[in-house]
């Protein structure tokens, strides 16, 4: 395709989403088409290439080890444990539930708390809704052909108190810490203990890459979650089998990081709702050297294209794609599949340094929702995939709350 002066290349085969992302990664960069979230994710591992990117990649990867597990996982009962509380009161008065809404908010909370310890509820609302705007105001545009022409000036300016709000409160949080000890645990203090080997990162470093961990880190998973949940409501046998593993394993009881492997059903679910729904769902390249791919040469300062919704769903890999079947993703079935027909989080170098806390957050949250309450459709609610930042449910997921008797 072209797009303006540009050549464009959509790859859709899983063969050459491995060449671009694994096996000849590094003749591609991010480039200038990153620098359209720079506001979001500033200079941050998330959009720089080369040489400062391995150097933040090496700064941030012990953040998120295995050893930080347990401690991600206590934050995340604990908001959901809050959350389940909340809806006592609206299942007993019958109110509806917006997934999109509620899934958004537990999913702040979260990164919130595993970035900076315990943050207060009202500082906790402050950021989110800050938040929220600057999500909104670039998921507007992203893709957008003209998208950041037309802003208005009243946008621009909200944009820009939202940008400067999170900017100030993550900018009080690391001199706070830098002054005192870090909350211990946190995000925030892995990457300050990261700076103790070879060049430290400075402040502003750590701003930058909490910022984006904020961002990245709930926005994704908020929409995967939203989805789950509009998928379950129309999924009986799935929804059932669901709830009849949580029973099994759980007995009532909130799981915690060790049932995890356990819960493999649920895990599937939730791999089979990021096959058809992947919230990154788009993601570009610009090789910094020609190319050559089955014969085509992709000169440099194109721009290439990676799509998880388009491989997910390719026919050539996948038996009937459009159908919710999470037992794809039994391991003999993923073992026959080739590499990269399925690849949620990217993959080669640059693949999402948060998968496993996602894929852990997701799980305990399914597990302890589908325990405690049934969520189902509402008649007439119809919802659309809508891109952006992420590829979310629109404009709502409304859902009727109904208490179950194990809790
Ligand atoms: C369902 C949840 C998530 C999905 C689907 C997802 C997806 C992705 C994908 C596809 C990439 C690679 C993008 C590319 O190659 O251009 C990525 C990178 C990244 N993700 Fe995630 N992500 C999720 C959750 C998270 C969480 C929870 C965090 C942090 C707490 C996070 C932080 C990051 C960062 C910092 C990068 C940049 C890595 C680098 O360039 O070295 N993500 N993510």
């Amino acid at each position: 395709m072209r797009l303006g002066r540009r050549l464009v290349y959509l790859l859709s085969h899983p063969d050459h989403v491995k060449h671009v992302l694994q096996d000849n990664a590094r003749a591609y960069a991010k480039g200038p088409p990153a620098t359209r979230v720079r506001g979001l994710f500033g200079d941050s591992l998330t959009v720089v290439d080369g040489d400062r990117w391995r150097r933040r990649r090496r700064h941030v990867q012990p953040a998120f080890q295995a050893g930080q597990h347990a401690q991600f996982a206590s934050v995340v009962s604990r908001a959901t444990g809050e959350m389940l509380e909340r809806w006592r009161p609206l299942a007993e008065r019958n109110e509806l539930v917006d997934a999109v809404t509620e899934m958004r908010l537990l999913t702040q909370t979260i990164i919130i708390r595993a970035c900076f310890g315990d943050v207060s509820a009202a500082e906790v609302e402050a950021l989110g809704r800050a938040l929220d705007v600057a999500v909104g105001h670039t998921d507007r545009r992203l893709w957008s052909a003209f998208g950041w022409l037309e802003v208005s000036a009243p946008a621009a300016a909200r944009y820009q108190r939202a940008l400067g709000a999170i900017h100030a409160f993550v900018s009080r949080m690391v001199s706070e810490a830098r002054r005192s000890a870090p909350p211990p645990g946190s995000l925030l203090a892995a990457l300050l203990a990261s700076s103790t080997t070879g060049e430290p990162l400075t402040d502003a470093e750590v701003r930058d890459e909490l910022k984006a961990i904020l961002v990245a880190g709930h926005t994704t998973t908020a929409s995967a979650l939203a989805w789950t949940w509009h998928v379950l409501s129309e999924h009986h046998d799935a929804r059932q089998q669901l709830e009849q593993e949580c029973r099994a394993l759980l007995g009532g009881w909130a799981p915690g990081v060790e049932t995890l492997p356990r819960l493999g059903y649920t895990r599937r679910v939730i791999e089979e709702v990021l096959r058809l729904y992947p919230p990154t769902w788009l993601t570009a390249r610009m090789p910094v050297e020609d190319d050559t791919l089955v014969g085509y040469t992709i000169p440099t300062g194109a721009i290439v294209l990676l799509s998880p919704y388009v491989t997910h769903r390719h026919p050539a890999v996948w038996d009937a794609p459009e159908v919710f079947d999470p037992d794809r993703f039994t391991a003999d079935r993923a073992a026959a599949r080739p590499n990269y027909a399925y690849f949620p989080f990217g993959g080669g170098p640059r693949h999402c340094i948060g998968s496993a806390f996602a894929t852990a957050e997701m799980q305990l949250i399914v597990a302890s929702v589908a325990q405690c309450y049934r969520l189902t459709p509402v008649s007439g609610a119809r919802v659309i995939p809508v891109v952006g930042l992420t590829l979310r449910p629109s404009p709502a997921v409304p859902l009727r709350l109904h208490r179950r008797r194990a809790d």
